[in-house]
């Protein structure tokens, strides 16, 4: 976003917050995220959440007015973050399960509603974990959170991406740029409506 003081333009800082969807010591999709976090534009601030495993299962039961405190801490950061990207792997054609756990602890929240949200998958296969990342958007939309198509794509082949630092002149370092680009539009939208 841009504001002027003095007549100078001023770009403000923008908060995004990333939650990869595995618990693996060594996770292709961690790493994938903070070289994502490494290509972000000056003006954000990308927080990476690495506590999935520590959320309770979710139960409608404990889903209160005092949730557990892992669970208010994980609503506090999407509150306060101007945007989401999550980036999941696939199990059995699906998100795993400790992911979807995560979501599910946000249906009666609503931190994601209208939350600009980038969803996307890794695979070393070829497909990129797309059956994945289907669910993933379904259960996206179900929160009402704004994706958008180019904020939203799979990753084929993670292994030899992550090989290549910066990810120079690759398809996937202008997906990564549209992502920040489409974001930061609908950052910015949020912050005039
Ligand atoms: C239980 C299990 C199920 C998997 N199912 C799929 C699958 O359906 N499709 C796929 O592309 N990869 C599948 N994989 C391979 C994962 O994509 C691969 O292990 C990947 O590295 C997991 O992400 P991570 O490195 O972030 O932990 C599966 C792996 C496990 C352990």
């Amino acid at each position: 976003m841009q504001c002027y003081l003095s007549g100078l333009p001023v770009f403000l800082s923008m908060k995004i917050i990333a939650i990869a969807g595995s618990l693996r010591t060594g996770s292709s999709n961690v790493a994938f995220i903070r070289a994502i976090a490494n290509l972000a534009p000056a003006q954000i601030e990308m927080d990476i959440y690495e506590e999935l495993g520590s959320l309770p299962l979710f139960s409608p039961d404990i889903d209160t007015s005092t949730p557990p405190e892992q669970v208010a801490r994980l609503r506090s950061l999407i509150e306060v973050a101007d945007a989401v990207i999550i980036c999941t792997p696939e199990y059995a054609y699906g998100m795993p399960g400790a992911l979807k756990n995560a979501l599910d602890w946000l249906v009666s929240s609503a931190q994601l509603y209208r939350k600009p949200t980038a969803a996307l998958s890794t695979s070393p296969s070829e497909r990129g974990g797309d059956r994945a990342l289907a669910w993933l958007q379904q259960t996206l939309n179900a929160l009402d959170a704004d994706i958008s198509k180019s904020a939203s794509f799979p990753v084929p082949y993670i292994k030899a991406v992550l090989k290549k630092e910066g990810f120079h002149d690759t398809v996937i370092s202008k997906q990564i740029g549209d992502m920040f680009a489409e974001l930061s539009s609908s950052i910015t939208k949020n912050r005039q409506s």
